[in-house]
């Protein structure tokens, strides 16, 4: 299947925190790709910076490993002309050194679009937006991209998003959430808005639950560092996971245009039932992992990889959430997410309502409640479970099958990497995949009753071991309910 490209206006796209790991592992391949597929004008600059003492060929060679390691199949006339977009300016955000330089730099041409790539920790938005202020360079054309954590809860969220917000407009400001670029989350919308199918059942007269769960099986690692300040409420819940939840509860909106979605998922953020000191027990579960084994080889726990024995932080959570309104009452969203689980995957599981009556008898098996499950990774794609007759003679007896649609196999074309398709959406200044200021402010209204129960409690994350699917308190949270985490996942 050929490959359709929108086109771009001319830019520059000015990356902060250049050498780091976002930039090494996330965008300075998906440019090179978008570049590939002739996505990128033929003057589009991409302007790198860091603190490191390089020329434009120093950032060059950089910019090469990083691109073989996380690159297949180079090529060379594509490199070679991907390469050559490449300029590097020496920039210390802390004491503003090298931002005139990047004016010079920018102000060789000005009517372009400027966007602004902030792959650095939070702590340095403020400062570069001062920064970019101050030089004179946020033209009417700018935009700013920032990276998650957007605060660690509500207030500082509030305090970053003025700092940002005194110097670029709302509609200047991309707020990234990469979970919003994958294939198959804006797949759910086509499933949900193009498909006659789905939305007259899609409400509690006919779901009887929802699962969503984003697992991996590596450790934090070198993340430690960060990793321990956050935590998984922090760092995946208060956004992809809201994010997938919002996707899967929202009302159709009127259009594709960005406040028309920013407004639907913001009714959702604002209608979740409030989980806090008087219900976060029953509500919530909180994990820590401990050494086991995890691709066949021994692990560390989470608190030998930190070498902090004293860490209260989760490296799990399972929750579940209940939207109050019309269309999902009494319909709870089980939500779970860690690091060093069984397996990587991530996943959607709408679970129907079983039939309200059997015309078949105890000898035709039982019948299982139709599933429609929304694979995000791996093996990106869509699976209904359905009944069918066992085929051939012997009688009427039931069985479950899948009706598979796995993408890869279906369209024979690379899947692009969210961040192709993010980074292009900044270009264009389209604002439907990112998160409006309100909708954070909102998903952390909901996370801050939960964090500051857990921080009152005298319970500790419960351990589970590495290479799990987590402590079994999580297997209990829904069990309860008479309802068990899909087998896809657990098996
Ligand atoms: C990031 C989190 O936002 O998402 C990481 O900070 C997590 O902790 C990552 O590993 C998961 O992203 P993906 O695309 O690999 O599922």
């Amino acid at each position: 299947m050929a490959v359709r490209v929108i086109e771009v206006e001319e830019f520059d796209l000015v990356v902060f925190g250049a050498s780091g790991d976002l930039a090494n592992r996330k965008l300075l391949p998906a440019l090179y790709h978008r570049d590939q597929d002739g996505q990128l004008p033929e003057n589009a600059r991409i302007i790198c910076s860091a603190r490191r003492d390089y020329s434009d060929d120093d950032y060059r060679d950089y910019a090469l490993k990083a691109l073989k390691e996380h690159v297949k199949d180079l090529d060379d006339a594509d490199l070679s002309r991907f390469l050559k977009r490449l300029r590097y300016v020496k920039i210390d955000v802390a004491s503003g050194a090298g931002f005139e330089d990047l004016k010079t730099v920018l102000d060789e041409r000005e009517d372009v679009i400027r966007a602004f790539y902030l792959a650095v920790g939070p702590d340095l938005f403020g400062t570069i937006c001062e920064n970019l202020g101050r030089i004179g360079v946020v033209s009417d054309k700018a935009r700013v991209v920032m990276e998650k954590p957007i605060g660690k809860d509500g207030a500082s969220a509030q305090a970053l998003n003025d700092t940002v917000g005194a110097v670029f407009k709302e509609d200047q400001i991309f707020r990234i959430d990469h979970y919003l670029g994958k294939e198959t989350v804006q797949n759910l919308m086509a499933l949900r808005f193009a498909n006659a199918l789905f939305e007259p059942l899609w409400n509690a007269a006919h779901i009887d639950h929802v699962q969503i769960t984003v697992a991996e099986s590596l450790g934090v690692g070198g993340r430690a560092g960060y990793y321990d300040t956050a935590g998984a409420l922090r760092d995946m819940v208060q956004n992809h996971m809201l994010q997938l939840l919002c996707l899967v509860a929202m009302e159709p909106p009127e259009s594709m245009n960005a406040d028309s979605v920013r407004d639907e998922k913001l009714k959702v953020l604002k209608a979740l039932a409030p989980i806090g000191a008087q219900n976060f027990d029953k509500l919530t579960v909180r994990g820590q992992y401990r050494a086991g084994a995890s691709a066949g080889g021994a692990v560390p726990g989470y608190l030998e990889e930190l070498g902090n024995d004293e860490s209260r932080t989760e490296t799990f959570v399972a929750l579940k959430a209940e939207i109050a309104n019309w269309r999902w009452a009494g319909v709870p969203f089980y939500l779970r997410t860690g690091k060093r689980l069984a397996q990587r995957v991530s996943e959607i599981v709408v679970h129907f309502r079983p039939i309200p009556h059997s015309i078949f008898g105890a000898e035709a098996g039982s019948i299982t409640a139709n599933t429609l499950i929304i694979r995000l990774q791996p093996d990106e794609g869509v699976q209904m479970q359905v009944m069918i007759k066992d085929p051939g003679p012997g009688g009427m007896r039931l069985r479950q099958v899948p009706l598979d649609m796995s993408f890869a196999e279906e369209f024979k074309v690379r899947n692009p990497d969210a961040y192709e398709r993010l980074i292009m959406d900044v270009i264009r200044g389209n604002q439907t995949l990112f998160m409006r200021r309100d909708e954070v402010d909102a998903a952390w209204a909901w996370i801050d009753p939960i964090l500051t129960a857990w921080g009152n409690s005298k319970e500790t994350p419960k351990g589970y071991t590495a290479g799990t699917w987590g402590p079994s308190a999580s297997i209990a949270l829904v069990e309860r309910d008479g309802r068990t985490w899909s087998e896809e996942n657990s098996n």
